[in-house]
């Protein structure tokens, strides 16, 4: 079987450009070392991101983009984030949780949300890479909340196993050049399973033809399956 091309897309929720764009980066390498792995990455720093305001101006009208702000947030993220089969999450740790220009960021994938209740994003895996100032400055606690926020749009999260459990935590002892070996480690073999979980999916899918689709992903059988599954949640 021909490989189909894999797109691991990583996301940096530091304000700067500094550990956490390390971290990412070596996750990166590392999954695109396997072979038909392609990574692409969307750097916040020094970005400003406006939240969500639940206004639904979006999905009332239909829209494939926010109609309200006019920030940095840029409409290509909507297609790197539609189109990608992994997603890495990575942020510095603030107040023991993810930044909130992650957060930002995420909310304002809002006009996608239709798509993520068909399934559309139903076979996508997910990670998360977490770096603290601190040793133990909630690290492990923010990995929870990245794979919590990549589950609420439908990915599934891969971590790191017996290894290092819920994703990769990082020490950064509040320098600017990333020297936690085991933290190293943790984020390239985040990586390179991360590849390989894409894409054992991807050709997965391919195997399956027919007998797999959208719906699946969510637990029906087929699409009027679904669709009859939300009306009858009043959806
Ligand atoms: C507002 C703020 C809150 C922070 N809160 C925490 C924290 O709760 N736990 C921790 O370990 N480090 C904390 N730090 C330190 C950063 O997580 C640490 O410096 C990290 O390396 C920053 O990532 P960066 O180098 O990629 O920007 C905080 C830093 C800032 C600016």
């Amino acid at each position: 079987m021909k490989d189909k091309e894999v797109v691991i897309l990583g996301v940096c929720g530091s304000p700067r450009k500094s550990v956490t764009t390390q971290a990412l980066d070596k996750a990166l390498n590392a999954a695109a070392s396997v072979p038909g792995i392609k990574t692409v990455k969307i750097d916040l720093a020094g970005h400003n991101i406006n939240c969500c305001k639940n206004c639904n101006s979006c999905l009332k009208n239909n829209l494939d983009y926010c109609p309200v702000y006019k920030d940095d947030f840029r409409q290509e993220y909507y297609e790197m984030y539609k189109n990608c089969h992994g997603l890495i999450l990575a942020t510095p740790m603030y107040y023991m949780t993810a930044t909130g220009l992650l957060q930002n960021f995420l909310s304002r994938m809002r006009p996608l949300s239709l798509l993520a209740r068909q399934g559309k994003f139903g076979s996508r895996m997910g990670a998360g890479i977490a770096v603290g100032g601190m040793r133990n400055g909630g690290q492990d606690f923010c990995l929870s909340v990245l794979n919590n926020m990549m589950h609420a749009a439908g990915t599934n999260i891969i971590g790191g196993g017996v290894q290092f459990y819920n994703g990769a935590s990082i020490w950064s002892d509040n320098q600017d050049k990333l020297i936690d070996e085991k933290g190293m480690l943790e984020t390239e073999a985040l990586g390179r399973k991360l590849a390989y979980m894409c894409k054992i999916v991807q050709n997965g899918i391919e195997l399956l033809g027919e007998e797999i689709n959208d719906a699946n992903f969510l637990g029906f059988t087929d699409n009027d399956d679904l669709k009859e599954g939300y009306s009858r949640r009043g959806l």
